[in-house]
């Protein structure tokens, strides 16, 4: 059994992680486009793992003998005015997914719904590394700028994204 505000919460999160794998694939057909392939490898590879997020919390409503109720995902945004505002983008809904996050595990202490917060341990540590990743990103295209080279070179670099 699951507490059934966590049970809520919890649902809520799937969804949003789905809405994260939506946004970046979004993001991913964006770069295509514009033909920078590394972005938009990276962005699918991304998308990838928040369809992986949403697929452990799926996992861990149907151990604990739950439902998983998918609701509707919003459409994201198709247009970014440069890769650096679409990486700022990306880094903002990281920043978005980590008080998501927190704000679950603040319920599992009310709730004293102990396994839930231990299966959320993981989603704390990867969202540090969600955050870095995309803030790392967005440094580095703030000092390129229009530099064409910059750019190339870090698209070929985004384009070297293993799938973990
Ligand atoms: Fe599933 Fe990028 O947080």
């Amino acid at each position: 059994m699951i507490p059934k505000q966590m049970l809520d919460a919890i649902n809520e999160q799937i969804n949003a992680e789905l809405y994260s794998a939506y946004m970046y694939l979004s993001m991913a057909s964006y770069f295509e486009e514009k033909n920078f392939q590394g972005f938009a490898h990276w962005m699918e590879v991304q998308a990838h793992e928040e369809v992986e997020h949403a697929m452990k919390f799926y996992k861990y409503v149907n151990d604990r003998g739950e439902r998983v109720i998918l609701k509707p995902i919003e459409g994201p945004p198709t247009e970014w005015e440069s890769p650096l505002a679409a990486f700022q983008a990306a880094y903002q809904h990281e920043q978005k997914v980590t008080s998501l996050i927190n704000n679950l595990v603040k319920i599992s202490r009310e709730l004293d719904d102990y396994a839930t917060e231990a299966m959320l341990d993981w989603f704390v540590t990867e969202q540090v590394e969600e955050e870095a990743n995309a803030s790392e990103i967005v440094e580095k295209l703030s000092m390129i700028r229009d530099n064409s080279n910059g750019m190339l070179m870090m698209d070929r670099t985004l384009g070297q994204r293993g799938e973990h």
